[in-house]
């Protein structure tokens, strides 16, 4: 045995009880007591958690005019080092290029820089005929899950939105949807800037809850014809969630999943002085707080099956500060990928809203069996990828733009303190990150050939 994880409290969806890990050739080789190795890690009063998978990132991503803050490397530096030891990004179709072409662009983004696993859905934004004919080859590719806006100028119509469902539910693979009603987020935004109403409050006025809602309600409608598998990305509001809800009533597999923004924070954020409010321009944006309450709920009775990030960092300064006289012209998105794990164990476990064994199914577990992962990760069994993060529950972090990693210039949560962080985090058996200290290697990350959808 190469190494052996020692006295740890293992934590999976179902279990939760003390064990050694034998580690060998990067693989869980051996759970049982009293196992030897060439070296030892001592997790004695610590939790050991399958590393967690956030299947929601845009690293490099081109978008409005500028790039995303964190590439392959800082960004899954930034993973490593909050627990994520897996990462699915989004690799976009260009207008008029191939699926093909997408994704060997994001491949070779990653390749030398990636210092942990991952896997790529691809954005459809042009649903030609051979685009559809070309889906069949990225499920062969490994990548079986697409994804398609309702909102943005990459929107699809609802035929072409329909189309790619039907051939998605042939091919095994499903579709991720951004639910936004584009057109109507169109006609707010020129109404609210001719007003004159150009401040990044102005952002979530351009794009309110009923437009999601409504968009929410389509694509499920859309799925429920096609029969086919929908995934319903960053979900954000009570209203939404009733008509994912109601679906999945009747059978269909319809998924779910948030981002803890939408836990936790709220539309008042977009009042913050000095430009501070473009801080949270995103889309969907912060709801009203009320609406945390309903998805809090939702992850406690299972309506909720995933907790992903949507980490696409722009920097306020050169980067947001585009947008400083049209809050249209500001770079959507925030940074979240270092800090999805801990404020779910503190707002979920050390709150009491959620139990140890659906914080791990939240973050590792669901995203694992959806995206065709299980049981290489998001669980810990022999065979699986020994990635494994050493939790101490007890140490305090007070997450602050100067002890993250993310390559961006604030951090939405600057200043709140949790408890509970990563001690030690493995990739593939290779200590990775040790108190808060990257020790990997760029490039060590390797692709991942996902499996076909199972609903
Ligand atoms: O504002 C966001 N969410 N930016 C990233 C792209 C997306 O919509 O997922
Ligand atoms: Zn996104």
């Amino acid at each position: 045995m190469h190494m052996v994880l020692r006295h740890g409290t293992i934590v999976t969806a179902t279990d939760i009880y003390q064990a050694d890990i034998g580690i060998h050739n990067g693989l869980v080789a051996l759970i049982g007591r009293d196992l030897h190795g060439d070296s030892i890690l001592d997790a004695d009063g610590r939790y050991v958690f399958p590393g967690a998978i956030d299947p929601h990132t845009h690293l490099e991503l081109d978008s409005m005019d500028t790039v995303s803050a964190d590439d392959f490397y800082t960004g899954t530096v930034a993973a490593a080092c909050g627990g994520t030891t897996t990462i699915i990004d989004y690799a976009e179709q260009s207008q008029g290029g191939t699926l093909r072409d997408a994704l060997q662009a994001w491949r070779d983004k990653a390749e030398n820089k990636a210092v942990v696993d991952y896997g790529f859905h691809v954005s459809i934004t042009d649903a030609t005929e051979e685009v559809l004919t070309e889906m069949q080859e990225m499920v062969t590719q490994g990548v079986p899950s697409f994804k398609c806006y309702l909102a943005y100028p990459e929107k699809l119509t609802d035929a072409e939105l329909l189309r790619v469902l039907l051939r998605a539910r042939e091919i095994g693979a499903v579709v991720n949807v951004h639910c936004e009603n584009g057109s109507l987020v169109d006609f707010m935004t020129d109404r609210l800037l001719q007003e004159g109403k150009t401040e990044p409050r102005w952002h979530p006025r351009s794009r309110p809850a009923s437009f999601e809602t409504e968009a929410t309600q389509r694509a499920v409608t859309l799925a429920e014809i096609a029969e086919a598998p929908l995934y319903v990305v960053h979900l954000t509001c009570a209203e939404a969630l009733k008509a994912a809800k109601r679906a999945r009533a009747s059978g269909r597999p319809i998924l779910v999943e948030t981002c803890p923004q939408y836990l936790l924070l709220d539309v008042e954020r977009y009042d913050e002085p000095d430009f501070g409010g473009a801080k949270y321009v995103m889309s969907p944006p912060l709801r009203e707080r009320w609406n945390q309450q309903v998805l809090w709920n939702g992850l406690v009775v299972g309506d909720i099956d995933v907790i992903g990030t949507d980490h696409c960092p722009f920097n306020l300064v050169g980067q947001k500060d585009i947008g400083r006289d049209d809050f249209s012209k500001i770079p959507n998105g925030m940074p979240g990928v270092e800090t999805r794990v801990p404020l779910l164990y503190h707002e979920g476990v050390n709150k009491g809203r959620i139990s140890l064994n659906r914080f791990v199914e939240l973050v590792a577990t669901n995203p694992a069996r959806i995206f065709g992962l299980l049981p290489q990760k998001g669980t810990i069994a022999v065979g699986s990828d020994a990635d494994l993060v050493v939790w101490d529950p007890d140490k305090e972090m007070t997450l602050s733009v100067e002890n993250l990693h993310m390559n961006v210039d604030y951090s939405p949560y600057e200043d709140v303190t949790v408890r509970g962080y990563p001690e030690i985090v493995l990739s593939r058996g290779k200590v990775i990150v040790r108190d808060n200290h990257f020790q990997g290697q760029a490039g060590s990350g390797r692709f991942l050939r996902r499996k076909p959808f199972v609903a």
